[in-house]
Parts: structure tokens; C-alpha cells; sequence
């Protein structure tokens, strides 16, 4: 986090240029730093793959193969990551997504491989929505009128909770930005006995373009917009309400997203959060720079770099990237 300036500037004494002046005064006085530690990787597991399958729009990332899946976070955990958060991309949709809920279906399955595979050496965490698995893409149910029913989502996101538990999730992602999913959540999950399963609670969750790309990576079914239930991408003392909703309704962590464009919102989150504070640089920010990149416009490895400082300089304890195993590759390579 950005300290506050506790000294009157001293005008004509202070040369801040002294210490820029050679990689080892730069990097004493660097008041930010990445670690592995707090970097997310998020994965992408298809059911029915033989074989992992490139995304388009986000080149280097793919959906996984139940196999692959398991190489993936074991690499994860050998590039010292603080965890992955893991996405099912379901073969059979319906109206209430009743793959989320099946103890075989595919997020749920690759959560207990996940665990075989590492065990408690990453925080094996599972994205909590409807939305990769209802016919129709919304976070929900719907109502016969087509909205998104509020209450009850959230009696589908406690059912959908226990299966990620008894998979063997260490944390629940709620990212479907229902009225009470914490609560809700947090309540089943006590009720089960899974008092030790954290949540993380997507709180200020703004309904952004920038996820566009993530569209393709689960097969997203939507036709429309999810304007109803996140956030105006205008306010910004809203997110304030969602952090504290949060976090009186059990949040362990809070989670800002998406990140790059939403710096500011960050930075309030962090000054305001009792708990720490995750922010998503999410799939759209990925590809920008990717595309950048490709057509040779923009330096690939400072970008990322830089992107990443930006959003841990503004407020965030850690970030889920698309970028963590190579970026954690780099660290190793300068430190
Ligand atoms: C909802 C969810 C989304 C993302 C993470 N969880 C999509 C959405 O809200 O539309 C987006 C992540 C990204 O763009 O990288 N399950």
C-alpha cells in the first residue's frame, strides 16, 4: 500500500534522483514487490477433453483436460504460487446449472484432483457462480419472467458450496454478486461442518467488457449482459457497501475486479478492508497486452510486469493473473 506522506518536503536538500541511480539503490528502496506467494493462477478444466484446447483470445491459455489440469497446478505449486482458481466448463447445461451441484461433475471433480495432486502446498480454490453451468449463461436462476432470482441463486450457491467442500475446496470463490451469497454460503458451510473452507467474497465485482475473453474460455452460453446484478463500472463509492456487506457476512477475503482499470476502487478497498484484499486482472486485460505484444507494440515481459505492480501498488494483497507461472519464472530469475 501507498504510504501516506508523514513529512513536509524538504525543497533542495532531497535529490530523489540519488537513489535511481543504479539497480541496487532501486531495488532496496522499491516499495512494492511481487512474490509468488501472492500470485493466483486461474485454470480453465473442459469436460471432455483428451487433450488441452487453445483459446483464441487468449493465446498461451487453454481449457484443460482433466489430465492437463493435474500438470498444471503441480507446476503451479512448483513455481511457488499461492494457489489456482479453478473453472469447470460442464458438456450438459440446464436451467439451474445442475452440473455445479453433481459431486462428478467437472469443477467439482477437478477440485478433488487438484487436491490429490498438491494437497495443502497451493490453496486449491473453485470459482462459486452458475453461470458456466446454466443453459441460458446467467449467474442464477431465472424467474418465468427471465430475471435473475436473488433468492433463489443463493439457495443453489449454498448447494453448490457443500459440493465444492466436499471436493475438498480450501476456498470458495463467490463471484455471482447475489444480495446475501456470503451469508448464505458462509451459514451452509458452518452447517455442514466445513467451518475451515475460507470464502472469498468478489465484492466489488463491476460489469466490465474486459471479461470478454473469458466468454470464450468457458463456452459462455450468455446472450445479453450481467448489468442487473454487477456493478455500474461508474460508481465507485458503491463498492465501499459491497466490501462492508461482505465482510459483516463472513468474507475472509474481499476481491476488487477487474483490476487495471478499477485501480482507484482498489486502493479505497485496501484503506478500508479489515481483511485482506485479492483484486482479478482478468482475461480481457490479459489479452490487451498479449495482443500488443504479438504486433511487436509494446515490451511483453514490462508490460505484464508493470501491470501487476500497478495493481498490487494500488491496494491489492494478491492477484489472480493469467501471467502468475511465468511471472513467478521471472522473479526467481532476478532475485
Ligand atoms: C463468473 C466469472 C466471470 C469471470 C470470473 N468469474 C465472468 C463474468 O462475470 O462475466 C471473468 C474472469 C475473466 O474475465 O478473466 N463465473
Amino acid at each position: 500500500m501507498t504510504t501516506p506522506d508523514r513529512t513536509p518536503p524538504v525543497v533542495g536538500r532531497v535529490r530523489p534522483r540519488r537513489l535511481r541511480a543504479t539497480p541496487a539503490l532501486r531495488r532496496l528502496t522499491a516499495q512494492t514487490r511481487i512474490h509468488p506467494a501472492g500470485l493466483v493462477l486461474p485454470l480453465f478444466v473442459k469436460e471432455g477433453l483428451s487433450e488441452p484446447a487453445p483459446i483464441g483470445s487468449m493465446p498461451g491459455v487453454v481449457q484443460h483436460s482433466r489430465d492437463s489440469l493435474r500438470r498444471a497446478v503441480a507446476e503451479a505449486a512448483r513455481a511457488g504460487l499461492g494457489g489456482v482458481m479453478l473453472f469447470g466448463v460442464p458438456q450438459h447445461r440446464d436451467a439451474t446449472g445442475t452440473q455445479a451441484t453433481d459431486p462428478h461433475g467437472v469443477l467439482n471433480q477437478a477440485v478433488a484432483d487438484a487436491v490429490a495432486e498438491v494437497g495443502d502446498a497451493l490453496v486449491v480454490q473453485a470459482d462459486l457462480c452458475l453461470d458456466e453451468f446454466t443453459d441460458h449463461g446467467h449467474c442464477g436462476v431465472l424467474t418465468p419472467e427471465g430475471a435473475v432470482d436473488n433468492d433463489a441463486t443463493l439457495e443453489r450457491y449454498a448447494d453448490m458450496a457443500l459440493a465444492l467442500a466436499g471436493a475438498g475446496a480450501h476456498l470458495v470463490g463467490l463471484s455471482g454478486m447475489m444480495d446475501g451469497q456470503t451469508g448464505v454460503v458462509r451459514d451452509a458451510l458452518d452447517a455442514a461442518g466445513h467451518d475451515d473452507v475460507a470464502i472469498l467474497a468478489y465484492a466489488a465485482k463491476y460489469a466490465s467488457a474486459f471479461y470478454g475473453p473469458f466468454r470464450e474460455a468457458v463456452d459462455s452460453q450468455l446472450d445479453g449482459d450481467r448489468r442487473t446484478y454487477q456493478m455500474d463500472p461508474a460508481n465507485r463509492r458503491e463498492a465501499a457497501t459491497e466490501v462492508a456487506i461482505d465482510i459483516a457476512e463472513g468474507a475472509d477475503v474481499v476481491m476488487v475486479k477487474p483490476a487495471g482499470s478499477y485501480l482507484d476502487v482498489l486502493a479505497d478497498v485496501a484503506a478500508a478492508s479489515s481483511v485482506p484484499v485479492a483484486a482479478y486482472q482478468v482475461s480481457g486485460e490479459y489479452a490487451m497486452i498479449e495482443a500488443a505484444a504479438a504486433h511487436g507494440w509494446i515490451d511483453r515481459r514490462r508490460a505484464v510486469m508493470e501491470s501487476v505492480l500497478s495493481i498490487r501498488r494500488a491496494g491489492a494483497d494478491h492477484v489472480l493473473t493469467y501471467w502468475a507461472v511465468e511471472l513467478a519464472g521471472w522473479l526467481q530469475e532476478e532475485s
